[in-house]
């Protein structure tokens, strides 16, 4: 063999096992789906987990994301909090697949429909082996390890009871709720309506979804004004819904005869009861969710007992009682030690 074909020779074998390693690379990244930071942190904690959200940037999600990452630095826990930008029921289900292929130690999650949630969720659980707690929202039905959240039917109860009360049994109610679909959007509707349903005086004229967006809920509570001006009572079902009634409510200047009950307690719902529009919320904690499940995660994997349903409590809220807000479990008496 010449010098000449020698170096070539050699060149291309070189040539060849660069491409090899960058194939190798590549079609690794490719087939595991990595999730943007998970590698170079895993090594740093005892656990990997990831929290998957609804809606990344929803302030009640954030609240969910606060209480995790500070039971995650308790517990040195590596944990991530991704989700789609905005409401997407693919993108939150590719998420969740995403997570499962990067072959996480937990994921925690919604529970959101039976339909598509609860095949996904025991894929995860029964082919890969990766345990899920459901937060916020359940699927009972599913293989899923434990749920914590709020129980949703009784905190739809109890705003139907809240209704009752503050319009003395008498009003025209219209409903804006998350999604049809959603099962918490579902049972807060339900117990709603088993509160209502012996009180001649309430009567629901109407019922549309926001689709945790606030412009849509806003165009829903408009056209329910337009189409319906007997209606003198709102329900809004999911954090975001409350606020964008009240805007609407505000601009066709009816606050006066309008009663507006919401969920949660975020900065604009607050500054609504404050104002006197919203008249009433209903209180939930997602601080101790994102907190809980993250404990209970540990706790799962250390082989130790956790209870399959764990309620983070729910309590309806009005101005008289917005001095007793804690800022992290927002509605949570000032007396309720934060979980630690
Ligand atoms: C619900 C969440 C939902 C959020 C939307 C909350 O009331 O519990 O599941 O993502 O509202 O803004």
């Amino acid at each position: 063999m010449g010098r000449l074909t020698k170096t070539a020779y050699t060149l291309g074998i070189l040539f060849f096992l660069i491409s090899c390693s960058f194939a190798v690379f590549y079609g690794h990244k490719i087939f595991t789906h990595d999730l943007p930071k998970a590698k170079k942190i895993v090594e740093k904690g005892r656990y990997h987990f990831v929290l998957v959200t609804e809606e990344m940037d929803n302030e009640y999600w954030r609240l969910v994301e606060k209480g995790a990452k500070a039971a995650a630095k308790k517990y040195g826990v590596i944990l991530e909090y991704v989700g789609p930008k905005q409401a997407n029921i693919d993108e939150h289900l590719k998420t969740i697949e995403m997570a499962a292929a990067s072959k996480v130690d937990g994921i925690m999650t919604q529970g959101l429909s039976n339909k598509q949630f609860t095949p996904l969720i025991n894929h995860v659980v029964l082919s890969y082996g990766i345990p899920v707690i459901t937060v916020d929202t359940d699927t009972t039905n599913s293989h899923r390890i434990a749920y914590i959240g709020t129980d949703n039917y009784h905190a739809g109860y109890l705003a139907g009871k809240a209704l009752i009360a503050d319009t003395k049994g008498k009003a025209n109610v219209a409903i804006i709720t998350g999604n049809f679909y959603a099962n918490h959007m579902i049972q807060r509707v339900q117990g709603f309506k088993d509160a209502i349903k012996n009180v001649k005086g309430i009567h629901i004229v109407a019922i549309e979804e926001s689709h945790i967006s606030r412009i849509r809920a806003a165009e829903k509570a408009y056209q329910i004004l337009q189409e319906h001006p007997e209606v003198n009572a709102f329900y809004g079902t999911s954090a975001l819904d409350g606020i964008s009634i009240a805007k609407v409510v505000e601009l066709k200047k009816r606050e006066k005869d309008m009663y507006i009950i919401g969920f949660d307690v975020l900065p604009e719902t607050i500054a609504n009861i404050r104002k006197g529009i919203i008249n009433a919320t209903v209180v939930q904690h997602p601080y101790e969710m994102g907190y809980g499940s993250v404990k209970m995660m540990v706790e799962l994997m250390e082989k130790k007992h956790i209870p399959s349903i764990v309620h983070t409590g729910t309590q309806v809220i009005r101005k008289k009682d917005l001095s007793d807000l804690h800022p992290n479990r927002m509605g949570a008496g000032k007396n309720n030690a934060i979980p630690n």
